[in-house]
């Protein structure tokens, strides 16, 4: 028996660029994901039990019995990574239990955190010595195996070794204080790899533009790194704007998502609001300002968002008690 939970993320500056080589910046956030291996002779199972997920809607197929809903699609994503873990080591006669705090589909590293998660656990409950190293890289591997090809190293490299990491072609840990932020989840799934390949499609028909785009993104990331650094959060807010602004230039905002970045804007004293991730749905970042993170969660929650207070700079993967059931 073995069990480890790693942590969700946020990039905070530089995605969709961070994919031509640009830098990123991102942060570990203090939700997690936590996989529990024990064994279960002539079996092989995965149990999912608490996704942190609204079920809205489900309906069922009175002629078949099929149910539909978007807890069971959530469920069945998640699923397809901890079997592609169980298959990188020929697991049998195992269950794997899991449960998380990071909503699938969500783009605050879900799948990325349950791949880490499950990878630690299996390789203690095998005797295996995989460093964070080793975790980030074989998590990355598989990732990137179930996202046809595509895909940076970050979510993958902020589970493992939680923090700040600033990715471009390589992986580099930054020293940063944690700051609290505000995440507004749209309730709109999104899709990765889509949305990259949207990028990478306008980046093929106009190079000579989104170049442009990509690098003005990675001077963001740079530059926020020194900002966040000396803790001038106006500056950082400032700069977060800007971002959103060259995300929507190549495509991937949406009307939701940017319902939710007014309401946050509009929230009073916040200091910047951006999308995170791949866009397309998915989830907006706030950094709230004097008057407090409150306010912020109330906007976002009356433009129809789920608001979640996330601290940043969270611990990576760790191995956790088991529990006795
Ligand atoms: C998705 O979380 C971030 C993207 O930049 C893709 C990636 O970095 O793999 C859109």
């Amino acid at each position: 028996m073995a069990a480890a939970s790693a942590p969700g993320k946020v990039i905070l500056f530089g995605e969709h660029a961070v994919v031509s080589g640009t830098p990123a910046l991102g942060s570990a956030v203090d939700l997690r994901a936590t996989a529990e291996v024990v064994e279960a002779p002539g079996s092989l199972l995965v149990e999912v039990s608490d996704l942190n997920l609204t079920v809205e809607r489900f309906s069922v197929d009175l002629l078949t019995g099929d149910i539909k809903s978007s807890f069971a699609a959530d469920a069945l994503r998640s699923t397809r990574y901890v079997s592609a873990v169980l298959r990188e080591f020929d697991a049998r006669n195992l269950k794997v239990k899991i449960s998380s705090q990071i909503p699938p589909g969500s783009g605050l590293g879900s799948s990325a955190a349950i791949t880490v998660a499950t990878l630690a656990a299996l390789s203690k409950h095998l005797g295996l010595d995989m460093s964070r190293w080793d975790l980030a890289k074989s998590s990355h591997r598989i990732e990137k195996e179930m996202q046809k090809g595509l895909g940076s190293p970050m979510d993958t490299a902020l589970s493992s070794f939680g923090g700040y990491q600033l990715v471009s072609r390589q992986v580099e840990s930054v020293n940063l204080p944690p700051i609290d932020l505000v995440v507004g989840y749209t309730r709109i799934p999104h899709d990765t790899w889509s949305e990259v390949q949207k990028v990478q499609s306008l980046h093929s028909a106009h190079p000579e533009v989104v170049d442009s785009i990509y690098q003005a993104i990675g001077a963001l990331s740079k530059k926020a790194v020194v900002l966040l650094g000396e803790e001038k959060l106006p500056e950082l807010g400032a700069l977060m704007n800007v971002n959103h602004g060259l995300l929507d230039a190549l495509g991937v905002n949406t009307r939701e998502l940017s319902e939710l970045v007014y309401a946050a804007r509009g929230a009073g004293g916040v200091l910047g609001a951006k999308l995170t991730g791949a866009g397309g749905g998915g989830c907006i970042v706030a950094l709230p300002g004097d008057r407090g993170i409150e306010a912020v969660v109330t906007a976002i929650r009356q433009a129809k968002g789920i608001a979640f207070r996330v601290r940043t700079g969270c611990e990576g993967v760790r191995l956790e008690p088991c529990s006795r059931s």
